[in-house]
């Protein structure tokens, strides 16, 4: 772990916190604010739950898998709690989506849970902290239950001044906008986070500078659909060309992203903003039109392929990053090999594809003509396949070229650092430690399975043209 610039050393914590984070970088966002709302009470972070005062699980409801995690991590912290001296005191609070679409029933279904916070809630932990205390008088599930929305409640009190955000290294995230109002029929998220929201931007733009003066040189802007982002006139085009003004902050990306609302000031933005990584996380889901309408998508294949050709005129070099689902319901071999074939068009330096979850409350889990799960498998692996080999090409593609990484931390290795180029490869290379938090000029010369090696470049100038 690195420490940022300017951090002093902090006393060891009264009250022991373990955080653990499932699911999407937002919630990775939460878990730092949740650690930073609790910090005046005396909590600190730790790394595992032997001994905590306060666990909290902070879930991810998206697909079947993650959401019964939860359950089995639940199962095996009571039994930590009723099995440990040093553990006996322990809270379980679960935060996070799971908590939103199922609050009322993981108290039933799992009474060793003193308290159920959703995401839109968190400003309350430290009164829902004090009400759940362990005592003999059972309390009112309303007590220890608080899943109400009110994002602008939450971040008006995370956010302020109340709450410092500390951070450590030099990326961080910083949400921007939370909440989805696209419906798309296999997805829970409108449910779990509720409305689109946008922070203000004076707020995101003060924390955004917080995190300047403590070191940060990458910032990622978060947001379940960050470009319908609607807090100040221009929309995220503008908030990334304030934020590019703020010394310091090199990097920004922004994710995830829903075609609909990639505007052209946007898609310019990528050609003109320097700051701005040639790297976009633009999710299509599937590649047949039939299915992309049955998941109330809003885009057609073509659309979606005039839009990229749209983006890659704005900014040749930019890196495709996607969400793909398999065997929604209806899906035939014909549609699926028509996303198999959206994919060969597009070529992505990274993606993300799941098997079509059935969530309980949404539209798409009560459509005729679900898919059996073995077909479901194998074109799971054809298409991981192919993205897989795209992946290999686009890394592959890098060697011999000299690109700006930004050193995060050290190696392994002794006198090995590692870093991110702009297009999110991880890249080690050998180098001073004195280069943490900088950013400087590597020549890749080896393609690893998950990353990419180096070496230093000798000055700024072996830098190709932006
Ligand atoms: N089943 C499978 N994948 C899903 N996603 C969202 N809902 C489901 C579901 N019910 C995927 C989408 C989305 C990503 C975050 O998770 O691809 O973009
Ligand atoms: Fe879910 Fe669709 Fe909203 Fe993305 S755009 S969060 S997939 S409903």
């Amino acid at each position: 772990m690195t420490t940022a610039p300017g951090a002093e050393a902090v006393p060891a914590p009264e009250k022991r916190l373990h955080i653990k984070t499932y699911g999407c970088q937002m919630n990775v966002y939460d878990s730092e604010r949740m650690a930073d709302v609790l910090r005046p009470l005396g909590y600190g972070l730790v790394d595992s739950p032997e001994g905590a005062d306060l666990v909290v699980l902070n879930t991810c409801h998206i697909r079947e898998k993650a959401a019964e995690k939860v359950y089995s991590e639940i199962g095996r912290l009571k039994e930590l709690r009723d099995e440990d001296p040093a553990s006996a005191g322990m809270k379980i609070a679960v935060a996070g989506c799971v908590a939103q679409a199922e609050g009322a029933e993981i108290m039933t279904r799992a009474p060793a849970v003193d308290l159920v916070v959703g995401p839109q809630s968190y400003q309350s932990l430290p009164e829902l902290i004090a009400r759940s205390s362990r005592s003999p008088v059972p309390q009112s599930r309303g007590e220890r239950l608080a899943t109400d929305f009110a994002a602008d409640a939450k971040f008006d009190a995370l956010g302020g001044g109340r709450a410092a955000r500390k951070v450590s290294g030099p990326t961080a995230f910083l949400t921007v906008q939370e909440g989805c109002d696209k419906f798309c029929t296999f997805c829970v998220v409108p449910y779990t986070r509720g409305a689109e929201f946008s922070r203000p931007a004076d707020a995101v733009l003060a924390e955004a500078q917080t995190l300047a003066d403590q070191g940060v040189r990458e910032v990622t802007l978060l947001g379940q659909n960050v470009n319908a982002y609607d807090g100040m006139d221009g929309g995220l085009a503008a908030l990334i060309r304030a934020i590019a003004a703020i010394p310091g902050l090199d990097r920004i990306r922004y994710t995830t992203s829903h075609p609909r609302d990639m505007d052209e000031a946007l898609i310019a933005a990528h050609g003109e903003v320097e700051a701005l990584m040639p790297y976009l996380h633009l999710p299509v889901q599937a590649g047949s039109d039939r299915i992309l309408k049955a998941m109330n998508r809003a885009h057609t294949v073509d659309s979606y392929l005039k839009l990229i050709e749209r983006i890659r005129a704005a900014r040749p070099d930019i890196a495709m990053s996607g969400d793909f689902i398999v065997g929604f319901p209806g899906e035939t071999e014909a549609d699926f090999e028509a996303t198999l074939e959206l994919v060969r068009q597009v070529e992505h330096a990274a993606a993300f594809s799941f098997k079509y979850s059935r969530r309980p409350g949404t539209p798409a889990a009560s459509m005729q003509n679900q898919v059996d799960e073995d077909v479901k498998s194998e074109r799971l692996a054809r298409l991981q396949a192919l993205l897989e080999t795209q992946r290999q090409a686009f890394n592959a593609r890098m060697v011999g070229r000299t690109v700006p990484v930004l050193f995060e931390r050290k190696g392994r290795h002794a006198g090995q650092i590692v870093g991110r180029s702009p297009y999110l490869q991880g890249v080690f290379t050998s180098g001073p430690e004195s280069l943490l938090g900088q950013i400087a000029p590597v020549t890749i010369e080896a393609t690893n399975p998950n990353s990419l090696s180096g070496r230093l470049a000798e000055t700024a100038a072996m830098l190709e043209p932006a």
